[in-house]
């Protein structure tokens, strides 16, 4: 039996969404915090459990049987939170082992790095030395940065025309249905083991090309206004934005303007069998 975690979000679910059309039901099961959400999934006849990376315990139960484990990494990120989202990964890994799994899939990031100014990806490096540790098989997802970052970063853009953000540089920002098909692909077909080849979107674009593409998507100008880091900092300040977000923000585009998202890669084509969607198709898709 597969068992996917964090199948109550975007994308566990997407995950098990293409694993239904690849295997039957009853070899896939989901490891949830609120097993009430995913009613609908036990009634298609996935095995449906509660599992919480902060309780060994409910993980036990949730990975029994599993042959693999597909870790959805947990949204603490920020930089206060890099031990215990550490802790909760290790518990994932250990819990699987304890299971018997014969493999554990990680969602890590193509920007995984212990010495990234993005806390994210210290946390992503650290859990990617555990499953090293661990001594069970693993394959570790480096997935590309997600597109739905990108019209997060735009979303008040849109309304006032004007994409405001320090220095970036480049990111092969990465659509979550090609991601969970290249999941799904490899769960079911035994693919990729260890550290993948970053698996990303078809080209890498940065801030003044994401104004670009939504001007011409939207047809109206959204213009890309650079302004120092300290000038960022104090506009996201005056509008309410807690510290430690800002320094996530921050982060992010230091990392970018370091080139640790730019990298296109072809092995998401190769696993989907198909080009990967662009930036401009996940932003016609989410006004349409
Ligand atoms: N590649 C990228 O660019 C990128 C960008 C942002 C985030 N990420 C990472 O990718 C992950 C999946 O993305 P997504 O879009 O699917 O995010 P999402 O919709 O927020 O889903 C995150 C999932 O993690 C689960 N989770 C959180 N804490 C947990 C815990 N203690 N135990 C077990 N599960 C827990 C959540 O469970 P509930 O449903 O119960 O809340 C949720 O299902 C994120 O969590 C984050 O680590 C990657």
């Amino acid at each position: 039996m597969i068992i996917v975690t964090g199948a109550n979000g975007k994308l566990g679910r997407a995950v098990v969404e293409r694993l239904l059309k690849r295997l039957p039901a009853e070899r896939i099961g989901v490891s949830v915090r609120d097993p009430n959400q995913a009613h609908e999934l036990r009634e298609r006849g996935v095995r449906v459990r509660r599992g919480d990376f902060d309780d060994a315990e409910s993980l036990r139960h949730a990975f029994e049987g599993a042959s693999q484990v597909l870790i959805v990494s947990s949204g603490i990120m920020g930089e206060a939170d890099i031990p215990h989202g550490i802790r909760q990964h290790q518990t994932a890994i250990d819990s699987a082992k304890r299971a018997g799994v014969r493999r554990v899939l990680y969602t890590s990031h193509m920007g995984s790095s212990p010495a990234s100014p993005f806390a994210p990806m210290i946390h992503h490096a650290a859990t990617e030395q555990r499953l090293e540790a661990s001594g069970i098989a693993f394959t570790s997802l480096r997935n590309g940065y997600y597109a739905a970052s990108a019209l997060m970063l735009i979303d008040g853009a849109i309304k006032t025309g004007e994409l405001i953000a320090p220095e970036d540089g480049p990111v092969a920002w990465t659509a979550h249905f090609d991601l969970a098909e290249a999941a799904a692909a490899i769960l079911s077909e035994q693919k990729l083991d260890g550290i993948t080849p970053n698996l990303t979107g078809p080209e890498a674009i940065d801030m003044e090309g994401i104004a670009t593409i939504a001007s011409e998507v939207l047809g109206r100008t959204i213009r890309r206004i650079v302004v120092s880091d300290e000038e960022f900092r104090d506009l996201m300040r005056s509008r309410g934005v807690p510290e430690a977000s800002i320094n996530m923000r921050m982060g992010m585009f230091l990392a970018s303007r370091r080139g640790d998202f730019a990298q296109v890669d072809p092995a998401l084509a190769h696993l989907i069998g198909r080009p990967p969607k662009g930036f401009r198709e996940v932003l016609k898709e989410s006004i349409s």
